[in-house]
């Protein structure tokens, strides 16, 4: 820290945040470090957090914190592994089990795979509590390890280390539980700092947008894509982001093995089309970036050949034994964990399903278990809620609607009526509409 940053106390940086004042590059390293060594406790960094979503960064903040992010642990050099490493990162929504499959698949076609992914945030699901509901498997591998993985099979999946972006670490459980999870310069430096650590040379963000995503609507979410592609480019990475629907949740299972369950169908080709369609679309995006496609359509054609020909099934399978998991899952997933009970809920009147509201969902699940609402709690990955029906499918009185995943069977009155009204039920069919709505380059 120099001497600028030394003139202004904690308290009066956060007071000059609140009051809508500019951080110099200074200060904010200076905040991220003591941040990152324990020196500056949890209370003044919320309460930064939330002067920073209530007034926001402006483009050079935004840039110097993430960099300071980036800067708070060591950045991986994987120079020495060939290709172009490529991975994607979602914003974050409900029932958002892509990088499960898609990581294989990518591999599968010849693009190596570092993925750093995070925790459950919110209402939204994380990878790596998805992977974890795998017996044994785990996601803490030193860099030597991650490295000498994604050398030998082309793919990993990481959390943070205390070496690896630990500034985001800390906050990113922080701000799960303080309500600052929505704003555009929290985002950016929360994903890229771990995306720039993990050494990798192309990313593809998935900007969710929708009730179920973080940003609401498609302008906001469009800020966001516009911010993480302008700072990860001017970090020398490229960057590109799509616009993609979290209005209803994606797929049918939410839920940790629930979800893990449901990915690996999709590394067959199988499950269902909305999961699919944004896989392709993603892995689409990536191979271009790794530069192993002549254009979309050969890199479409190459990532559903790997699904049909096993090569994705046995690529998860070698994943998944490397970080000490049972592979067998991959094709036997009665193998994962399960619930005790299955709960019905049953549809009241007769309709085509209109909407499924993402976020209440994601917070029905976060109160099974299947999310946190305290940094101290334990997720459980037999929980969830599986969908019987989705957008565009009919029901009649009396048919499933959707099934919880639990443990106790009763004491779920609350759960059973919140999922049943999360269903909007109409008299006509709905058109599905295509997963993918804007795509940014620049
Ligand atoms: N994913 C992250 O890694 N960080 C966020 O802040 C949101 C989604």
């Amino acid at each position: 820290m120099n001497a600028s940053a030394e003139l202004r106390t904690v308290p009066e940086l956060i007071a000059h945040k609140r009051d809508g004042g500019e951080l110099t590059d200074v200060e904010l390293r200076s905040l991220v470090n003591r941040y990152a060594t324990g020196e500056l406790p949890d209370y003044q960094m919320a309460a930064l957090a939330m002067a920073v979503f209530f007034r926001g960064m402006t483009p050079r903040e935004t840039t110097a914190y993430t960099l300071a992010m980036r800067d708070s642990g060591r950045v991986m050099d994987l120079s020495a592994i060939p290709g172009k490493k490529v991975d994607k990162h979602s914003t974050g929504g409900v029932g958002d089990k892509i990088s499960l499959s898609l990581a294989p698949i990518v591999a599968a076609c010849g693009v190596p795979v570092p993925m750093m992914a995070g925790r459950g945030l919110g209402h939204t699901g994380g990878t790596l509590d998805k992977l974890e509901a795998i017996p044994g498997f785990h996601v803490d591998l030193t860099r030597k390890q991650f490295q000498r993985q994604l050398a030998k099979l082309g793919c990993a999946i990481i959390g943070q280390t205390a070496a690896l972006a630990p500034a985001d670490k800390r906050l990113y459980a922080l701000r799960d539980v303080t309500a600052t999870i929505e704003s555009v310069p929290l985002i950016t430096g929360s994903i890229l700092s771990k995306k720039l650590a993990e050494g990798l040379d192309g990313l593809v963000m998935d900007v969710k947008v929708g009730r179920g995503a973080f940003m609401k609507n498609v302008d906001d979410a469009r800020v966001l894509a516009k911010s993480l592609v302008r700072v990860g480019r001017g970090a020398g990475k490229d960057v590109r982001a799509l616009l993609t629907r979290m209005d209803d949740p994606l797929g049918k299972m939410i839920g940790n093995a629930l979800e893990v369950r449901e990915a690996f169908l999709t590394l067959r080709g199988e499950g269902p089309a909305d999961l699919l369609d944004l896989t392709l679309a993603l892995g689409v995006e990536m191979l271009q970036l790794g530069g192993v496609a002549k254009g979309r359509a050969d890199a479409e054609r190459q990532l559903r050949a790997v699904m049909r020909d096993g090569k994705a099934v046995a690529l998860a399978e070698k994943m998944v034994r490397a970080q000490g998991g049972d592979p067998r899952v991959v094709s036997e997933p009665d193998r994962l964990p399960s619930s005790e009970h299955r709960v019905v809920i049953k549809a009241q009147k007769p309709g085509f399903v209109q909407a499924v509201d993402a976020l209440e969902l994601g917070l029905v699940g976060v109160s099974l278990g299947a999310g946190r609402t305290t940094t101290d709690d334990v997720v459980d990955p037999r929980v969830g809620i599986e969908l019987a029906v989705s957008v565009t499918e009919h029901v009649n009185v009396g048919q499933p609607l959707a099934y919880l995943h639990v443990n106790e069977r009763k004491g779920h009155t609350q759960h059973v009526a919140r999922v049943r009204d999360a269903f909007v039920l109409g008299p006509k069919p709905a058109t599905r509409q295509p997963m993918v709505i804007e795509r940014i380059t620049r």
